[in-house]
């Protein structure tokens, strides 16, 4: 999203109540979004709920917990609130208090009283840097998941745009079940890198035109246990994601999949997405196990599945929808 539509939340900490109404006049007019909070610990206790402010306007002077020793608190925090931006609202410029800001974690200060125009200018300016930084972080990621799923699929000799596929249609398959833009996208950048496992499994076990022995099989079936370790080490919630569709992309709705054999919602909505955008694309490209099946037969194995194979209500998602994964299909062709 751009800086430009995003709708920012500012968290307003002071203990004197005609500062706060003030302060939420003039960050409501400026179209932010506030919360005020009348104490240090009242703000901590937002942050640990639901409070996700994208920065925090401190007051320093506060009676119980002052607003450096806040500030501590939240930059020690092992939650995401200690990457939030805090700027100190201190009564007067005192060199002291100044450096004693910056010492605990604060971005920058503004002397009260405070004229409108440079407590927005302030306000802006450190939202803008957080923004870029996040935003590189992001593209960063996406690139590197991208890359990781390109490694393990070249090393499979997967088809050209299997990956690319795979994950537009997880993202549209969520879209269709009800999730927001942000969440889908999640499902898409997760369901790419569903075989990632591959890499530890022999070339020529992948690449084995024909059946596998039943000692190859069991080899190959650990693929997702396999990307299931790689990826579980990381704490990022994208890559716990990943994890999850690593493990869960080859179990099946009535229990009879693997590696671990679960059931019906027991499998994670990750997963049960992954798995048929996986299995769709499988028969509708060709493979050095099989030839490519037409539209029909596709669709007509994907519904004879439902609810053996697939969960129902995805099945039925894609086919009531099934002109939207045609068009996926027809931008990203082998
Ligand atoms: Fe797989
Ligand atoms: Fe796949």
């Amino acid at each position: 999203m751009s800086f430009q539509s995003k709708k920012f939340h500012i968290l307003s900490v002071d203990d004197t109540e005609t500062n706060r109404i003030l302060i939420e006049k003039m960050l409501h007019g400026a179209g932010y979004e506030v919360t005020s909070a009348e104490s240090g610990i009242q703000a901590i206790e937002l942050l640990n709920n639901s409070c996700k402010p994208d920065l925090i306007l401190l007051d320093i002077m506060m009676p119980e917990v002052n607003g450096f020793e806040t500030c501590s608190i939240i930059k020690s925090s092992q939650k995401s609130m200690a990457k939030i931006p805090v700027i100190f609202l201190t009564a007067k410029s005192d060199i002291e208090g100044v450096t004693n800001g910056f010492e605990v974690g604060g971005v920058d200060y503004i002397t009260k009283p405070f004229q409108k125009v440079e407590l927005l200018a302030r306000i802006k300016t450190h939202l803008k840097l957080k923004h870029y930084q996040d935003q590189e972080i992001e593209l960063t990621q996406r690139e590197l998941i991208y890359t990781i799923a390109r490694i393990s699929d070249i090393h499979s000799a997967e088809t050209g745009n299997h990956i690319k596929r795979v994950s537009e249609y997880a993202k549209l398959l969520a879209t269709l079940a009800g999730y927001d833009e942000e969440k889908a996208e999640v499902f898409k950048l997760a369901a790419a890198m569903h075989d990632v496992g591959k890499i530890g499994i022999s070339h020529d076990i992948l690449n084995k035109p024909g059946k596998l022995t039943a000692e190859e099989l069991s080899i190959m079936q650990e693929h997702p246990n396999i990307g299931h370790d790689i990826l579980s080490q990381s704490k990022r919630p994208l890559l716990k994601a990943a994890a999850i569709v690593a493990h869960q992309h080859h179990e099946k709705f009535d229990g009879s999949g693997y590696p671990r054999g679960l059931k019906g919602k027991q499998i994670h909505i990750l997963g049960r997405i992954t798995t048929l955008a996986d299995v769709f694309d499988a028969l509708d490209t060709k493979r050095s196990y099989k030839k490519r099946w037409t539209l029909n037969e596709t669709m007509h194995f994907i519904q004879s599945e439902s609810g053996k194979h697939f969960d129902p209500r995805l099945v039925e998602l894609m086919v009531k929808n099934f002109r939207h994964f045609k068009k996926i299909r027809e931008r990203f062709p082998d």
